[in-house]
């Protein structure tokens, strides 16, 4: 609900999830506005706010006003950012200086993924900000997890009742060896590093429970046999991520500033043209750890 004192207009997407925000100016809101926001991205999952003609401080400003940043992937790992102004960003790009990528990604599809599942405290929101895009390719489709969870079949449920995944830490949702990590000799995801999240987490601000998968490679439920756990991890995949209705994709505009609830949505990203730049800066806010 918008209060009276605010001017902000959420206007659904009409799909599963997903909201575009007018008459809100990022660089100068009320508290009223804010909290219309807020409220609004925890009711929507993602918020889309277009036209944002802005640079990397303000956008960071207005990501800070959710709480506090995280490091960009490469900064965490490595310790050299890709912006070295902004550490909490990632430039997430196809771009390449001297045949050299300046960015994460690529243009390759990334498969479905929460991002930084793999972390002991995944981040609670992601901010995507455009200043170049393809013509074509390169959208983002969104996935509501609560729905997912909702609507899986019983037998499925219970099968995952008070269980948990490992999370690794090696591959990005590419397909690549993320910057800083090795790949491990043995292929076991037993042996591999992450983190172990329940499968079923409770949203600690809204309280509902959301299905919790990370990334599909080298998934792991801990105690079960590997085959086993490779089997439900496919059904509850498949499963999940084979419902066209729980979606709602992303075709991107410059200026367009997206941000998602990493704890209740998933994401994933078409590949596209090389030949076209797409560049994108991404800032990450500080999670919990899941329960
Ligand atoms: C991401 O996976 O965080 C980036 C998504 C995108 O490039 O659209």
């Amino acid at each position: 609900m918008t209060r009276k004192d605010s001017s902000v207009e959420v206007i659904p997407t009409g799909a599963a999830l997903g909201a575009d925000v007018a008459g809100f100016d990022i660089n100068n809101f009320s508290e009223e506005e804010f909290a219309d926001i807020h409220q609004a991205w925890l009711d929507h999952l993602i918020l889309r706010i277009r036209g944002q003609d802005i640079d990397d401080h303000a956008h960071r400003e207005f990501a800070k006003r959710f709480g506090p940043l995280e490091l960009s992937p490469k900064t965490k790992f490595t310790g050299k950012p890709w912006l070295p102004d902004f550490p909490e960003m990632s430039q997430i790009t196809n771009k390449k200086v001297n045949g050299e990528p300046v960015g994460t990604l690529g243009n390759k599809d990334a498969y479905w993924h929460t991002d930084m599942s793999y972390i002991e405290t995944p981040p609670k929101a992601s901010l995507l900000h455009a200043f170049e895009v393809p013509p074509t390719g390169g959208d983002t489709h969104f996935l509501n997890m609560y729905e997912a969870l909702d609507q899986l079949p019983k037998h499925l449920r219970a099968a995952i009742e008070g269980e948990s995944i490992k999370h690794q830490q090696v591959y990005s949702s590419d397909g690549s060896v993320r910057r800083g990590m090795e790949k491990p000799e043995s292929e076991d995801p037993r042996d591999w590093p992450g983190a172990v999240h329940p499968i079923i987490r409770t949203h600690p601000e809204t309280k509902r429970q959301a299905l919790f998968l990370g990334r599909r490679v080298k998934g792991y439920i801990m105690g079960m046999p590997l085959d086993e756990s490779e089997a439900l991890l496919d059904e509850l995949w498949d499963f999940a991520t084979g419902n066209p209705a729980w979606t709602w994709s992303q075709q991107w505009q410059v200026g367009d500033l997206i941000m998602w609830d990493n704890r209740c949505a998933m994401h994933a990203r078409d590949g596209f043209d090389d030949n076209h730049i797409r560049l994108m800066h991404r800032t990450v806010l500080l999670g919990d750890k899941p329960f």
